[in-house]
Parts: structure tokens; sequence; C-alpha cells
């Protein structure tokens, strides 16, 4: 079996094209603009280039983008100043530190620090735990960007077995709790793995959609996949950069390999990536219509 390619790039258009026309209607009917602020801390490429999509993509849909980028050497107090600073502004409804911080500063305060109201992203513990019962307000985006290519490439989610390789707040953890919810396009039964997992291949031969988010390029093989699964890729690994100097990514599934034996596979570029930025519009929005009294 050769799998079908699950495009991220074609489901992300799809929902952009429905966020343009609301997004439009907020401003003609409630003169409603969301607005989202971006900060970034120091210079690192791949954080530069993931910050640079989101503001992009939030100017082509309408959407106010802020972006503040702050020095490397940016002190804790100067960097929960601005988060305050962000948290008192009207015209913002959502704000994103991008990830991971230099090391001397402390992440968790700083994600503490964000009006819950204005977490795009879900990582505040109220929105975790929000999460959590099954009532959040923000999904965080990568895990709910996988939701969403699943349910609009028609992959069935209820009752099917799934497991993630990772545990990282920021996929593993939210994946598990998105789809363990008693509802549509969730229901499902999830294993998680990790490094402390005895026997990885054991689990991952039982997955009828496998969501690999390990950080490590071909942490997944074809031998560690049940025939007719589908495969979900999260990873981004840099293995070299082009003679032009762009970055050469590849996933943290062996796509050449897997391809043959699984159902569907989502490439890397073009498959998660893509929804990661496009949820969080979808979340700035949303942001912006609870803030108006709207939702
Ligand atoms: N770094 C990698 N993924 C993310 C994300 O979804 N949000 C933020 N803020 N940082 C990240």
């Amino acid at each position: 079996m050769t799998a079908k390619i699950i495009s991220g790039t074609e489901v992300a258009k799809e929902i952009r094209e429905e966020l343009r026309q609301e997004i439009a209607g907020l401003k003609e009917k409630h003169n409603l603009v969301p607005g989202l602020a971006t900060v970034l801390v120091g210079a690192d490429p791949a954080s530069q280039s993931y910050v640079g999509g989101k503001e992009k993509t939030s100017i082509e849909l309408g959407i106010y983008s802020e972006r503040h980028d702050l020095p490397e050497e940016t002190t804790q107090d100067e960097l929960l100043a601005l988060v305050d600073r962000l948290n008192k502004d009207p015209k913002i409804h959502g704000i994103l530190v991008q990830l991971p911080l230099p090391k001397h500063l402390n992440e968790t305060e700083v994600l503490f620090a964000i009006n819950p109201q204005k977490d795009v992203d879900g990582f505040h513990p109220v929105n975790v735990g929000k999460l959590m019962i099954g009532e959040p307000d923000y999904l965080p985006c990568t895990p709910h960007g996988i939701q969403q290519l699943l349910i609009r490439t028609g992959v069935q989610v209820e009752g099917a077995e799934v497991v993630v390789v990772g545990r990282s707040n920021i996929v593993g953890k939210p994946i598990v709790n998105i789809l363990l919810q008693k509802r549509a396009g969730a229901n499902a039964t999830v294993t998680i793995c990790h490094t402390g997992t005895r026997d990885i291949s054991f689990h991952t031969r039982r997955a009828d959609i496998l969501i690999v988010a390990a950080g490590r390029p071909k942490a997944v093989t074809a031998d560690m996949v049940k025939e007719g699964a589908v495969v979900i890729d999260v990873g981004v690994n840099q293995v070299g950069t082009t003679a032009e100097g762009k970055r050469i990514l590849v996933g943290d599934v062996d796509f050449e390999g897997v391809k043959e034996k699984a159902s569907a596979i989502t490439p890397v570029p073009g498959g998660v990536g893509p929804m990661t930025i496009t949820m969080l519009m979808v979340n700035t929005v949303k942001a912006a219509r609870l803030a108006a009294g709207l939702a």
C-alpha cells in the first residue's frame, strides 16, 4: 500500500478561507478587528521563521498584528513588563510568547503571567485545566491542528486506537486530552509513549492513528507501524542547509519507508506545520469574540 498524502497546506487553506470571511464579518457588523501580539526573545532562526509565519498569516487574514522582537539579554522583569502591558491593551486579544525562551528566563513564570483570556497558545494552567475537564476555551494550536487534519480528511477518530510518541506540554499531553474528550472527532482510546516506555514498538504497532512528536529524525520506522495506519508526523528537524541558505527539514518519521505501509501520512514540510499557524488564527478570532461578548 502506498499512503495517501494528508496535505496540511490544503486543509489550512480551507480553514483560512472560512476565517477570512468570519474576520470580514466581525469588522463589518461589529467594527471588531482581532489583534495578536507575538513576542520573540533572541535570534533563534527556527523561532524567527515561526514568528514570521504567524505575523504574515495574521496580516493576510485581516488580523491586527504586533510583533515584539526582544534582544537575547532581555531580563525576566522586562519580559514580564511587556506581557503586563499587552494584557492591558484592548487592541490585543491574543498574546503569543514564542518558545523556547533563552535559558536565563523562567518560561513557566512568563506563561503564568499571560491573561488566560488572551492565552491563544492554550498554555496557561487555567486553560490546560479547562481542557482537562472538557471545558476548553483555547485548544493548543498544534494538537488542535492535528485533530482538524484528521476530521477534515475523513479519518475515523471515534473509537480508534491512537498512540502518541512524545509527552511534551505543547503536543503530546494536550493531543491526548483533546482526543480523549467524549465528543465528535475525538472519543478515541489514547496511549502515550515516551523515553521511559519499555517497548515503544509494542504500542506503535497497535495504532490505527500514530502521532509522532519525538523530536528526533527516524524515531519511527516502517517496522513500528501497522499496515494501513494513519501516521501524523509532528517533527521538524533541521538536517542541513541548501546552497541558498534555506533550512532542510525532515520529520520524526522515516517517510520513505512508512509511506509504503501506512494508509495516509503527513509530509514534512506541508503537514502539521501550516495547521499550527492556522489554529493560532482561529484562537485569536475566538479571543476577540470572547472579549467582545460575541462568543
Ligand atoms: N514553540 C514550538 N511550538 C510552539 C507553539 O505552539 N507556541 C509557542 N508559543 N511556541 C512554540
